[in-house]
């Protein structure tokens, strides 16, 4: 099947920290390939802006390195890769004084009729800063939307703080939170499979499902961010934003379309529901651990606070915690979650395990049956795996076994697995807000994921050690297992 490619109108993306890390990894990569399937409109532009004093030719050349460096194999291509680079511009802008502010009026001035998309991919301080000067410098125009990456606050009150520093500027229809989680296919196909199929729905309750699991293992460590992950952590950095938007994509009713309000009322009501963990359960319900020194994608890696300047810390680098959501659909089904860095493999899935049969009919010699799991892939083999009791092949009586209807979509369908970021910043230009997060959302996250900070702090739990490399603590371990279930490990 091939896909479909429908263009966007002519815009101008500005990117803040146009010369960053995100611009280099991510968006203008993810520029370059949508212009290579033939999504754009002339005119298009994208114009960086940050502090660094650099020229519209001195630019074009760090996009042409980030380019070479962050394609994969074949997808550099001289023509297209010129053609992109024409459509580059670059203004020197501070935040903070009016630098530069004028020359970015006068280039967007040029495309006053096109949509306008500011990318904020800077530290969350300047936010306000940036959105004031857009608004005072009279950059918004009607066609105008503002992109925010995480973390948006650091608990509840920063980041009302922060909805209401951008809010006084931009009206929250312009205001696009993004989550790259949800722009992952595997993430959209989620809802695919729950809502155009009229197999799962039927049994997609506390009913017929025993456990849920949710994790995003990776195995890389700091990445040279140790300053902003060391004020984080794995609760904050994952979990209040990614695992979260993946639980409610797998706990929320069915939305009446695909609307981004009615999607998105469907989300918060799934996080409001969740049952609170602070000081009088946050024990029970966490694990908290810290790397140290190990094994991890084939050699020895530092442990976490070696990697640190200061050497001490107790910033979790892995979470895991047993949620619970409390309506009818999941009365008594635990949603069990973890996340770290430095795990055995970079490993993102969304496990569904079924409760057991009733009543067994075979004989012993048949062998035990095995509950059925729906296994959500999102990396790195993106895919679908339902696993099915089968009667074994061949004579020999009624032997059980347990297979997988196994469906990798990369071998699938064969074409390129497009990167979250391409189909997000697109979102953005066609003004679709149903995979972004609503300023309600962002909020009721931090609502949950507070207490659980607050709770560790005055429970004094201290992060358990894990060797880098393996699956995290062995408390996490026992946070399942004394319920009688196991993690899915399987990589
Ligand atoms: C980011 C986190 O939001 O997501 C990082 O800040 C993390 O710490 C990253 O590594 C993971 O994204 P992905 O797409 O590689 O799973």
């Amino acid at each position: 099947m091939s896909s479909q490619i429908i263009p966007v109108e002519p815009f101008d993306y500005v990117v803040f920290g146009g010369s960053g890390d995100l611009a280099e990894r991510k968006l203008l990569p993810a520029l370059y390939h949508r212009q290579i399937e033939g999504q754009f409109s002339e005119p298009t532009r994208v114009i960086g802006a940050s502090r660094s004093a650099l020229s519209h030719e001195e630019y074009r050349k760090f996009a042409d390195a980030a380019l070479k460096e962050h394609l994969k194999k074949g997808e550099y291509d001289e023509a297209q890769v010129k053609k992109f680079l024409a459509r580059l511009f670059y203004v020197p802008v501070d935040a903070r004084s009016d630098a530069g502010w004028d020359q970015l009026k006068k280039i967007l001035d040029e495309g006053k009729e096109r949509v306008r998309a500011f990318y904020l991919a800077v530290a969350p301080g300047i936010f306000g800063d940036i959105s004031q000067k857009i608004h005072d410098h009279k950059l918004i125009t009607k066609q105008t939307r503002i992109v925010v990456e995480k973390p948006i606050g650091r608990d509840l009150a920063s980041a009302l703080q922060l909805n209401d520093t951008i809010g006084r500027v931009f009206k929250e229809e312009q205001i696009f939170r993004i989550d790259h989680y949800l722009g992952k296919e595997t993430v959209q196909n989620l809802m695919a499979l729950r809502f155009a199929n009229a197999l799962y729905e039927p049994l997609w309750n506390a009913n017929h499902i025993d456990h849920v699991q949710i994790t995003v293992a990776e195995s890389v460590g700091l990445e040279g961010r140790a300053g902003y992950y060391d004020t984080a952590g794995a609760l904050r950095d994952m979990v209040q934003n990614h695992i979260l938007q993946l639980l409610c994509l797998t706990a929320m009713e069915i939305p009446s379309s695909m609307d981004s309000e009615a999607v998105r009322d469907e989300k918060l009501k799934v996080l409001r529901a969740l049952k609170p963990i602070n000081a009088s359960n946050v024990e029970q319900a966490t694990v908290r651990g810290q790397y140290r020194a190990g094994a991890s994608s084939g050699g020895p890696v530092k442990g976490y606070l070696d990697e640190l300047e200061g050497g001490v810390s107790n910033t979790e680098t892995f979470v895991a915690i047993k949620a619970e959501i409390g309506n009818w659909r999941w009365a008594g089904v635990p949603f069990y979650i973890r996340t770290g860095k430095r795990l055995a493999g970079r490993m993102s899935e969304i496990v569904i395990t079924f409760k057991p049969i009733p009543h067994n009919i075979f004989d012993q010699a048949a062998g035990r049956t095995v509950a059925n799991q729906l296994i959500i892939r999102l990396q790195p083999d993106e895919g679908v795996k339902q696993s099915l009791m089968i009667k074994d092949p061949g004579p020999g009586g009624m032997r059980l076994r347990n297979v997988s209807l196994d469906m990798s979509f990369a071998s699938a369908f064969n074409v390129r697995n497009p990167d979250a970021y391409e189909r997000l910043l697109m979102d953005v230009i066609r003004s679709n807000q149903t995979l972004f997060m609503r300023r309600d959302e962002v909020e009721a996250a931090w609502k949950w994921v507070d207490p659980i900070l607050k709770g560790w702090e005055e429970a004094g739990q201290q992060v358990q050690g894990y060797t880098a490399g393996t699956w995290g603590p062995s408390q996490a371990i026992a946070l399942i297992e004394r319920d009688g279930r196991t993690w899915h490990d399987d990589i």
